[in-house]
């Protein structure tokens, strides 16, 4: 089956197939074709170029985008989509004064979604899920990774696992999945933590292993959560089972997380809402990247991360919405986008390199995702018709994507 879009008004993120992440100065520049046309075969990007060149190619069906934009399809780096019920009640306590923290300590948080998950069968936790991931399709995104971690024992992980594998057997969206055992001490453990630790190195990851149900590892690094030396033990056990980590670093607190992220060589790091100095020195030396998750600190109304700092500093950024039913119960990417530009003074072509072709490094699948290149897997936003790609993030919270094409599929 092929696709043609012809008289594309401006054709977003057009780059050579083997760009893999843009860092610093790299990220304002965002490289368009105006007048353009694009054509996919199967599920892949074929060619494209201006409408002058195009000239006696035939399709499948053809698509006229005529005052629209066409560009890549978010890739969604951290998100947390699979979770059972929610926590509108927590919402409402912390609106009536209650911190997060003063919420987590009285047993709810993440304790509180586990407990709900434990009680949820594996058939009902796919139906509620499948539908949050449905949604974000028609938002446009086109590539997602998921964590466990709202299962906190050993059957329960792996009933988020096998949940996420089956999301990404069902539908055409690339989705990675990452083991994040290590989010919050279950209540059992909360005076011997190490036999928690013990339990995620020696009985949950093996299993996990052997059913192949992970890409990566995470950590939530964070006090009262999981120190260095746990992050530390649990990372190294890791990759004896060939998981590269993530990490959730620095959202509260600022003492030596990215360093260690560096170290263990993870593929990103996540949050980074608190930022020493030397954490952005770590990651000069590095490829690992951080991401940001905005529509977390909205939320939660906590600092955002300094993406002019880290840009400005030469490195490379990503943006992920971090969907959970916690701290972001969203997964609207257009929302991020806005919320860069608005409150972390990103520009709009940076907010859409790090929405694009950086959330497909920090998937460490920017080889056939992120850019418009040919050869890379076709996932295709067309918008409505708007002025310009600057009224995507400007003209905020309300719809711009017309139509979601996924590995060649019309999706909406
Ligand atoms: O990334 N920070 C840790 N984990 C999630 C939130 C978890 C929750 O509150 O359920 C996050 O924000
Ligand atoms: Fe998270």
């Amino acid at each position: 089956m092929s696709i043609l879009i012809i008289n594309i008004k401006e054709l977003l993120q057009v780059r050579a197939s083997n760009v893999l992440k843009v860092s610093g100065e790299d990220m304002k520049h965002l490289p368009t074709i105006k007048n353009a046309y694009l054509l996919i075969e199967d599920d892949n990007i074929k060619d494209y170029g201006s409408m002058d060149d195009c000239i006696a190619i035939i399709a499948d069906k053809t698509i006229d985008a005529k005052g629209k934009l066409v560009l890549p399809t978010w890739c969604d780096s951290h998100t947390h989509i699979v979770y059972a019920g929610n926590r509108e009640q927590e919402f409402v306590d912390r609106i009536k004064g209650l911190s997060y923290a003063e919420i987590a300590n009285r047993g709810g948080g993440i304790l509180n979604s586990a407990k709900t998950l434990q009680n949820t069968s594996e058939e009902d936790l796919y139906n509620q899920s499948i539908k949050r991931v449905i949604n974000v399709i028609k938002l446009g995104t086109g590539a997602l990774e998921i964590k466990s971690g709202y299962g906190l024992t050993v059957e329960s992980e792996l009933k988020m696992l096998r949940v996420i594998k089956r999301i990404k057997d069902e539908l055409p969206i690339e989705v990675k999945a990452t083991f994040l055992g290590a989010h919050a001490i279950p209540e059992q453990f909360k005076n011997n933590k190490k036999n928690y630790t013990d339990l995620i190195i020696n009985e949950m990851l093996p299993k996990i292993a052997n059913e192949n149900l992970a890409d990566f590892i995470d950590v939530f690094c964070e006090k009262g959560y999981f120190s260095i030396e746990d992050t530390d033990a649990i990372l190294s056990a890791g990759l004896t089972f060939g998981l590269i980590p993530k990490l959730h670093v620095n959202q509260f607190n600022a003492f030596g997380g990215i360093a260690l992220g560096v170290k263990y060589k993870a593929l990103s790091v996540d949050h980074l809402e608190e930022l020493a100095p030397q954490d952005i020195e770590a990651l000069k030396e590095s490829d690992t990247i951080p991401v940001a998750l905005p529509s977390c600190s909205y939320f939660l109304s906590i600092p955002y991360t300094p993406a002019r700092e880290l840009i400005d500093a030469g490195l490379a950024l990503a943006l992920a919405t971090d969907y959970n039913p916690g701290s972001t119960p969203s997964g609207n990417m257009n929302f991020v986008i806005s919320t860069a530009c608005i409150k972390m003074k990103m520009t709009p072509e940076e907010a859409i390199n790090a929405s694009t072709i950086n959330g497909a490094y920090a998937m460490g699948i920017s080889k056939d995702y992120g850019s418009i290149s040919k050869g890379k897997k076709a996932n295709i936003i067309i918008t409505n018709t708007v002025p310009s790609y600057n009224y995507l993030p400007y003209a905020f919270g309300e719809n711009h994507i017309e139509t979601v094409i996924i590995k060649g599929k019309i999706m909406t």
